[in-house]
């Protein structure tokens, strides 16, 4: 499984990115991508495995950044595709498989009354979080530091600011994440750490009446695959409930992944709002907005401005209906396997680390975790992963690259239905080689 080691393994892809930046901005398509210890061009992918352009072959656990919950060209995908293509790719108009996708995830997700169908996960954020605003008449929204919506204006704060920025827990500082964002979109924001339910409480005492909504990622999986804590999220949608605020969750990650019916599913508490993406459509753009019948038809009767060319095409919802007809079948038996497979990995992982030494937490629920170098006995919120080792993450990636096991520049391992014993085999074979190199 060690790929061969010529002077340079990596030498064909190092140079078409040299070309690339000649024309394309930074010679990637999203800045995420130029972090990877060696930014790779692939030449092909199939189940849950890759090739690059210089011929080494991988197993794949970023999964394009999540939606491959099906892993490469499923027979179930490619099929689809292939008989959307003799129909037609986008009308602008209404056609069936709108509804029947709509159906669907009604079917799986508990707070899916309406369903609306947007292309990205950050478009589906700012619609979650208008609509909110429009049902509450309030502007203010309480976010949770570590946590990413997307990259627009209105969330883009707080993501993943650094240890001198952050300020006092009680009262975190809202920190805006790039230069040109409208710098007075944080007075529209509040921010409070993660799994500290009192804080919250001390939020909502304090500024109740003016709380739209509560946007979280329901499983931190932007800041490392942090749980939430026992009754954590049910004391967010008490609070919410008790304040007239609107509870959302990001499931962007968790949705069609942890479970069928996403975290809220899992947790068994249901949100007023809920953005879907990544995993939806099995690997074309798709994302949707799902929740409660009167917030969700303000956009037809309340004033609510939406739009998108993209939305509802017929090439990505083609695939949508067979992802959920895929995870759907015998009783969700693909998502039990992922989850299954990535918990294995999980334990095998910590295993290799506590024979080596080398102090490691393996955060997360199987078909999403991450890895952190850290000698914290618990990861609570985003603080206690400043103190992750990051140089270490980045040797242990780059080293588990030449290895043959692709995973997320932030230590983050997405697990599909596809991925084999085989492949688990494989992957802790290299993890204990590569965790055995990096020991004191
Ligand atoms: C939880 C969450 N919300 C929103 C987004 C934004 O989605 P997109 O990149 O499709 O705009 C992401 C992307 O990774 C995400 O993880």
């Amino acid at each position: 499984m060690e790929a061969c080691a010529p002077a340079d393994r990596w030498a064909r892809s190092r140079s078409l990115l040299e070309r690339a930046r000649r024309s394309l901005a930074g010679g990637v398509s999203s800045p995420f991508r130029a972090k990877f210890p060696v930014p790779l061009y692939f030449a092909d992918a199939s189940g849950s495995r890759m090739t690059d352009v210089d011929g080494n072959r991988y197993i794949d656990y970023t999964l394009a950044w999540g939606p491959l919950i099906l892993g490469h060209r499923h027979p179930a995908l490619v099929e689809a595709l292939r008989r959307q293509a003799d129909r037609p790719h986008i009308l602008g108009a209404q056609h069936e498989l709108e509804y029947e996708v709509a159906e669907k995830i009604q079917e799986l997700v508990p707070c899916a009354e309406r369903v609306a169908f947007t292309s990205s996960g950050s478009e589906a954020v700012q619609l979650a979080l208008r609509l909110a605003r429009a049902a509450t008449g309030r502007s203010l929204i309480l976010k949770f530091e570590g946590h990413y919506h997307g990259w627009m204006d209105s969330v883009l704060i707080s993501h993943h600011p650094r240890a001198d920025e952050v300020g006092p827990l009680e009262k975190p500082h809202a920190v805006l994440e790039s230069r040109g964002q409208v710098a007075n979109v944080v007075e529209n924001v509040l921010v409070a750490p993660w799994n500290r339910l009192e804080i919250v409480e001390r939020l909502f005492a304090e500024r109740g009446r003016e709380i739209a909504a509560v946007i979280l990622e329901p499983v931190l999986c932007n800041s490392g695959c942090l749980l939430p804590l026992p009754g954590y999220l049910e004391g967010l949608r008490r609070l919410t409930e008790s304040h007239g605020a609107l509870l959302i969750f990001d499931e962007i990650i968790t949705g069609f992944r942890m479970a069928l019916g996403g975290a809220q599913g899992h947790y068994g508490v249901t949100p007023d709002l809920a953005t879907f993406g990544k995993a939806l459509g099995g690997g074309p753009p798709l994302s949707a907005v799902a929740g409660r019948r009167e917030i969700m038809e303000l956009m037809f009767t309340g004033g609510v401005a939406f739009g998108g060319t993209f939305n509802g095409n017929p090439i990505s919802l083609a695939c949508a209906r067979a992802t959920l007809t895929e995870l759907e079948r015998d009783g969700g038996a693909a998502l039990a396997r992922a989850n299954r497979t990535g918990q294995k990995l999980m334990e095998g992982i910590r295993e290799s680390a506590r024979r080596h030494g080398v102090p490691l937490q393996v955060c997360g629920f199987g078909a999403a975790f991450a890895l952190h170098f850290t000698a914290r006995s618990e990861l609570r919120d985003y603080r206690d992963t400043l103190e992750d080792d990051r140089e270490r993450l980045a040797t242990f990636l780059l080293r588990a690259l030449e290895h043959g096991v692709y995973a997320l520049p932030d230590g983050r391992m997405y697990v599909s239905a596809v991925h084999t014993e085989q492949d688990v085999a494989d992957t802790l074979e290299a993890v204990d080689k590569v965790l055995g190199s990096l020991r004191d």
